[in-house]
């Protein structure tokens, strides 16, 4: 089936009060992304005619979808105080295409390949089931002689129904008719007085419609009701993220403590140790990333960091090495060794030069951010402030324990603040009064 005769539908109208939250269920993030992105992006790979519902928080839903995907989406309002529900989510919809999928948007793990079995078969309804242990929270499905008859959600069902393994995973394939029909017939004559969508499967039966079961895995379908249901989606596609960067080639030391988001990219034979943290828009290449350590946005080629170092964004190293507790933040350092120790910020650092333990960049004054720019060759002794804006020039020295305040050191010198070191006999001894 090609992208142009589907539509999809994703409802993301509902509160979410499992989540117990103030944020919108379909807002909270996975891997560093929301958990919708990750529908629509997986929706956009198989459709052209992508429509999400919502109503609960939708500015700031509508909002932040649009940062990532532009107008690629239509919103569709649901009059949700009138008709609560999957059902009353449907109301609005005007899909272009005749098969229209419709699915949860609580479902943050679908791939656009998970989505391919509604697409292959040919019926008025497709609808996904899995088989779970643990069937808690899920709609129930019945069958009987291998035939789908109805789906009863948790809130209604009878004690034999709560027995019921087979669960309804949340995604369905409607003919446009099959739409058209059932939406307004739906009611709210249950345990929640909603509009359930899931209705429509007991209705179409009665009618004669052929219902297809589709077996899928809880791998790509689980709901997220809960912030433990996050924490678990979360788990399955951070194993998925690591697992194909592993086979691109990336080392990784005991993966389950390392944490890698959606739009890190690696480049190269990497390594990254246990228990580092890479977020946003990182990319490392050929470089080894040592335990602890945290890249925030940053880029880092044929470098090491770490041990516990930290690269807030818009870090920028190549051929430099980071050792343990040092911090660096919108910098830019080429052929540098920082070793020990050190907050460099808002600073650019030239090659061949060496940053003590204890260099501070003073880079802000309470009220703006200043730049310090270090040119080649600099060797910056142990404990050193430079405050901001400062040009250190090249084959610059600069004394243990200095305040650089000058705004300038030139090409070759010394920059040196100490006072005198005095030293008093006895003192101990007279002090703490003893011989
Ligand atoms: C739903 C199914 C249940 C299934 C489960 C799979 C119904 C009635 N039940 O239950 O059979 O096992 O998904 O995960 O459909 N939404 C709206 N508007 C609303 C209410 C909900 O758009 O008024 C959206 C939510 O934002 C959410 C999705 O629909 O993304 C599912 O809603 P949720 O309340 O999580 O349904 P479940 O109880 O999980
Ligand atoms: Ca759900």
């Amino acid at each position: 089936m090609n992208k142009e005769n589907l539509s999809i539908v994703i409802l993301a109208a509902g509160k979410g009060s499992r989540m117990k939250s103030a944020k919108a269920k379909v807002l909270h993030n996975i891997c560093g992304k929301p958990m919708l992105y990750h529908i629509i992006k997986a929706s956009l790979e198989v459709s052209n005619d992508i429509s999400v519902v919502v109503a609960h928080q939708k500015e700031a839903v509508i909002g932040e979808m649009e940062s990532f995907f532009n107008d690629a989406v239509t919103f569709v309002v649901q009059d949700a105080e009138n008709f609560p529900g999957t059902g009353g989510a449907m109301k609005n919809i005007a899909p272009k295409n005749e098969k229209v999928l419709v699915l949860n948007g609580d479902m943050p793990l679908i791939t656009a390949e998970a989505l391919q079995g509604f697409l292959d078969v040919d019926a008025d309804i497709i609808m996904s089931i899995f088989d779970l242990e643990d069937p808690d929270g899920y709609g129930r499905v019945k069958i009987q002689n291998d035939e789908v008859k109805y789906i009863v959600e948790q809130k209604d069902a009878s004690e034999d129904e709560l027995l019921i393994t087979h669960v309804n995973a949340g995604i369905y394939a409607f003919s446009k008719d099959v739409i058209k029909k059932y939406i307004p017939l739906l009611n709210n004559d249950n345990a929640q007085e909603e509009y359930y969508l899931t209705d429509v499967i007991s209705m179409a039966r009665a009618d004669g419609l052929k219902i297809v079961p589709l077996l899928v895995d809880e791998e790509h379908f689980k709901g997220v009701n809960s912030k433990k249901d996050l924490s678990d989606s979360e788990v399955i596609m951070q194993d998925r993220i690591k697992t194909s960067w592993m086979n691109a080639g990336v080392i990784m030391q005991l993966p389950s403590t390392i944490y890698i988001e959606d739009d890190v990219t690696f480049e190269g034979e990497c390594i990254v140790e246990n228990g580092c943290r890479l977020t946003g828009n990182t990319l490392i290449s050929h470089s080894h990333i040592k335990a602890g350590s945290i890249i925030e946005e940053s880029i880092v080629k044929n470098s090491d960091v770490g041990p516990l170092a930290h690269l807030r964004p818009a870090s920028y190293l190549e051929d430099t090495h980071i050792g343990n507790f040092v911090e660096i933040k919108k910098s830019s350092l080429k052929g540098v060794k920082a070793g020990h120790l050190s907050y460099i910020g808002d600073a650019q650092v030239d090659e061949g030069t060496n940053i003590g333990a204890g260099t501070i960049t003073c880079n802000y004054d309470g009220i703006k951010k200043y730049k310090t720019i270090i040119g080649k060759n600099v060797f910056i002794g142990s404990d050193s402030q430079l405050v901001a804006p400062v040009t250190i020039e090249d084959d610059v020295m600069i004394a243990a324990g200095t305040t650089v305040t000058s705004g300038k050191v030139t090409k070759g010198s010394l920059a040196i603040s100490r006072t005198k070191l005095s030293s008093i006999k006895d003192f101990y001894y007279k002090f703490f009064e003893k011989n």
